[in-house]
């Protein structure tokens, strides 16, 4: 009888030591990456201040392309490096591509339309699209 009891009461503390030994290995943890943070933000502030955005990346920035378009990876339209590696920066292109932004329309990547930019002048559509044509290259 006696040992029946004392089987749980081992099983019980071994648990609270595992826990408590896990909950201090936790703390650790947390600490240690909110000091990294704080080094890994000073470090991304400089870089991008000698580097300014080219007109192109501004006005892109100011309208609602980035919800769809990321430079690497792609998100609902295609990644910026991928339609610079599609298309060679001819003028015929530039042309092409900066009517699609104020347009809008899909069928070149996918069913996926891209909405219209009736906002958007020509000449700040072409911008665009020379930065997003330089992307990658
Ligand atoms: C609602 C999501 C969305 C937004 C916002 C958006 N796009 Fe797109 N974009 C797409 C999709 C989807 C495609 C692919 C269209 C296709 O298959 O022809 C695309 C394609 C493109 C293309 C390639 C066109 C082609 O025919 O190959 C360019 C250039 C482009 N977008 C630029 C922009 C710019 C600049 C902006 C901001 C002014 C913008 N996009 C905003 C979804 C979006």
């Amino acid at each position: 009888m006696k040992k029946r009891l004392l089987a749980p009461l081992v099983l019980t503390a071994l648990f609270f030591a595992a826990c408590g030994g896990g909950e201090k290995k936790a703390d650790q943890q947390t600490d240690k990456p909110a000091q990294e943070n704080n080094a890994v933000d000073n470090s991304m502030v400089s870089p991008g201040a000698d580097k300014p955005a080219s007109k192109g990346e501004q006005l892109m920035a100011q309208s609602d392309c980035k919800t769809c378009h990321k430079e690497e990876i792609k998100v609902i339209g295609p990644a910026l490096k991928d339609i610079a590696g599609k298309y060679p920066n001819t003028p015929e292109n530039v042309d092409k591509l900066s009517d699609k932004i104020i347009k809008g329309g899909s069928g070149n990547w996918g069913e996926v339309a891209m909405l219209p930019h009736p906002n958007i002048s020509k000449e700040d559509a072409k911008e665009m699209v020379q930065y997003i044509l330089s992307v990658g290259k």
